[in-house]
């Protein structure tokens, strides 16, 4: 069996065992453990999840796992920055107590032929340009929180439809972990932190900071009257700015991203969007 690795500013687990004989062991001794799934390249929007975990639990699990069940084989995956020492002092910085850092072979050893598939609120938006991209999450995401057997896990609002899936996910399959949802973490022109604003040009940056403004345009539009020339409007907006192709611009309920009949918001919402900005695709959403 493998131990915690100590040598750097943060230890690591790289297996199931010593994780969960670390866990129990802060459970034995009374403590509330908290977990922060990520894929790394770390940011302070991740940092963010970590101090807000560290405000519901006194230990706090994180864990670097660029998983390739939710890329498609055009996607990013061997793009996808990884700077795990980089990392993994960014967190010691923000106070988290382990990382957990499974190898692939952990993850899905030989034979792995599991699949986890969410409804409900998977259907549509992510799924419309991403078939693939839930069922790698939701597989992914039931080994960790298996895995680690946190009482609670904080995902980041940025991935909305995302954290409404886990949050079904973990209600449907009777997983014992609080599922928390945190607010996006913004620069100072409101663009959401990603991991993949690493990709983006100067000038894509630029044309990056026009998303959440457009998108804070189009709630208010839809507040005052029609959802779907509000969304229409956004479209253009985005692509008049430098953006294409957008994906989507979806006004949604906030709970179950069902479409408005009527095409007017009559319950909380939330505006979602993604789009393209040279290689890069981004994506944000704001409540409305
Ligand atoms: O949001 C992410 O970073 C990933 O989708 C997650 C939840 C860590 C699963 O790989």
């Amino acid at each position: 069996m493998s131990e915690v690795e100590t040598s750097g500013p943060l230890p690591i687990a790289r297996a199931v065992e010593p994780l969960r004989a670390q866990v129990s062991t802060w459970r034995a001794a009374g403590l509330k453990v908290g977990f922060v799934p990520t894929m790394g390249a770390l940011h302070d929007g991740h940092l963010g999840l970590v101090r807000d975990a560290l405000t519901r639990a006194d230990r706090v699990v994180a864990s670097v796992f660029v998983n390739p069940t939710q890329f498609a084989p055009h996607e990013d995956l061997d793009r996808y920055p990884r700077q795990e020492a980089r990392d993994a002092e960014l967190l010691a910085g923000a106070g988290c107590h382990l990382l957990f850092a499974p190898t692939p072979t952990v993850m899905y050893p030989e034979g792995f032929v599991t699949r986890v598939e969410v409804g409900g609120p998977s259907a549509g938006l992510e799924t419309d340009f991403r078939p693939h991209f839930f069922g790698g999450v939701a597989v992914v995401v039931a080994k960790l929180l298996n895995q680690v057997q946190a009482d609670v896990a904080v995902f980041g609002e940025k991935d909305y439809q995302q954290l409404l899936v886990v949050r079904r996910l973990a209600r449907d399959l009777d997983i014992p972990t609080e599922i928390v949802g945190s607010p996006t973490a913004r620069d100072a022109r409101g663009l959401a932190l990603s991991s993949r604003n690493a990709y983006l040009s100067p000038a894509e940056l630029e044309t990056a900071r026009r998303l959440n403004v457009v998108l804070r345009e189009a709630g208010a539009s839809a507040r005052a009257g029609s959802v779907a020339n509000a969304e229409g409007q956004a479209v253009r907006d985005l692509e008049a700015a430098g953006f294409g192709p957008v994906d989507y611009v979806a006004i949604r309920r906030a709970d179950d991203l069902a479409p408005f009949a009527g095409d007017r918001i009559n319950a909380p919402a939330r505006i979602l969007a993604a789009a393209w900005l040279g290689r890069t695709r981004l994506i944000d959403n704001l409540p409305v």
